[in-house]
């Protein structure tokens, strides 16, 4: 069984309060600034609060090249997404290593954190999209977004002086050292991770119990940072996440408190991510199912889950649970996968996240078996209320 211990051990903070803030702040005004934008600000909060342990701050080239090349940092830990801050070359030339730097947030110039430079090099973007994403394809969108940013990045650790204060939902969000009292105050020895960038459909539901079946909790944690236009925004995905727990799950079973991060697309790599901060929630297991994380045809269906299990389940600490494909199965007359049941596809209701999408946007329930109706209300009112259309 898996540990509960944060990655690195102990819980990193980087959050600066009282008179050591104040001194900061001072300090801060005469610092060179860097402009930071909505994805940087939630990676640097997640970086202060701990989620992203034992990283202390955006990583220098060591960690950087590990990461990409080894899946692992410089001195060993397992992690497999670069978490980087990148700069202009303008920029650039007016920094250098041994110098602190103020982040302030590109649209309303608040000063998040203080950055103490230890490293500024240039990087090969198409081998870190290979590495990364395993493709160079700009048709993917974490690729895109990577492409999108300047070559030269910056690292050295962080000081976070003011976080993000979210627009809806703030009684959702929770550091880990929130949620970790929380499970403790519960009872909780063994907690289940959630993680979704979408509405939870029958399919999530039924992995989810599954999983709850043998653990003491749910924690359902939704990606709620940047996701890619066409999926749901965040704010329908909550109100149907609520729904659903308020009629398909036992309250004190399962707690909903959001990931406040950018979603990645990088699929078995975003995986092994996922899992590791969910550590550092304080979940002692994670759900992994088909295609996580994934976008497109990209990745194999179980790509996910054959690159989190070439690592030991004692060095990840903690321990993912792996789903197959899973369906409503009309012959069954339940949900169930290919290891559960014997019917041939034509029983399987599958369907397609277009077809789901055109039902919806007609103002049409997708079947009970497919999606519960409260979530499907959710969903059809909020894109009624959208000028755009979801992908759901
Ligand atoms: S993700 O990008 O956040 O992974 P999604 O919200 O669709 O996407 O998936 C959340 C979790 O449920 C992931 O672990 C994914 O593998 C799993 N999952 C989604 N749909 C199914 C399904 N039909 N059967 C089994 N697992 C699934």
């Amino acid at each position: 069984m898996s540990a509960n211990l944060p990655h690195g051990n102990p819980l990193v903070n980087r959050v600066v309060e009282g008179q050591k803030r104040d001194a900061l702040l001072a300090q801060a005004a005469s610092l060179v600034s860097i402009p930071v934008n909505a994805w940087t600000i939630s990676d640097l909060d997640l970086i202060g609060v701990g989620a992203f342990s034992p990283l202390t701050g955006f990583m220098n080239e060591e960690d950087y090249l590990s990461v990409v090349n080894n899946m692992r940092l410089a001195n060993g830990a397992i992690w497999s997404i670069p978490i980087t801050l990148s700069v202009t070359e303008d920029q650039a030339a007016t920094l250098s290593v041994g110098q602190q730097a103020v982040l302030t947030g590109e649209n309303d110039g608040i000063p998040y954190a203080v950055i103490s430079i230890d490293s500024i090099y240039k990087v090969n973007k198409r081998h870190e999209a290979v590495r990364i994403f395993k493709t160079d394809d700009m048709e993917h969108p974490g690729v895109v977004k990577l492409f999108d940013r300047p070559d030269t990045y910056i690292g050295g650790s962080i000081q976070v002086l003011n976080r993000p204060v979210p627009e809806k939902f703030n009684e959702f969000y929770f550091d880990p050292s929130d949620t970790r009292r929380i499970f403790a105050e519960k009872g909780w020895k063994t907690v289940v991770g959630f993680q979704t960038r979408n509405p939870v459909h029958r399919a999530h539901e039924y992995i989810q119990k599954a999983a709850m079946e043998i653990v003491d909790g749910l924690f359902l944690n939704p990606l709620v940072g940047e996701t890619k236009s066409d999926d749901v925004p965040a704010n329908v995905r909550m109100k149907s996440y609520l729904a659903l727990l308020e009629n398909y799950y036992p309250q004190d079973r399962a707690f909903l408190g959001v990931f406040p991060a950018a979603m990645r697309y990088a699929g078995p790599r975003e995986a092994i991510f996922h899992a590791l901060v969910r550590k550092n929630y304080g979940c002692t297991h994670f759900i992994v199912g088909r295609d996580h994380a994934g976008v497109g045809d990209y990745y194999g269906t179980y790509e996910a889950q054959d690159l989190l299990k070439t690592f030991a389940v004692e060095e990840l600490g903690i321990t993912p649970l792996y789903f197959e494909h899973s369906f409503y199965c009309t012959k069954c007359g339940n949900m169930a996968s290919s290891k559960t049941c014997p019917h041939d596809k034509e029983h399987h209701l599958t369907l397609s996240g277009t077809k789901v999408r055109a039902l919806l946007r007609d103002g049409i329930c997708p079947p009970p078996e497919f999606s519960r109706p409260e979530v499907a209300a959710i969903l059809i009112e909020g894109m009624a209320e959208a000028s755009k259309t979801y992908a759901i």
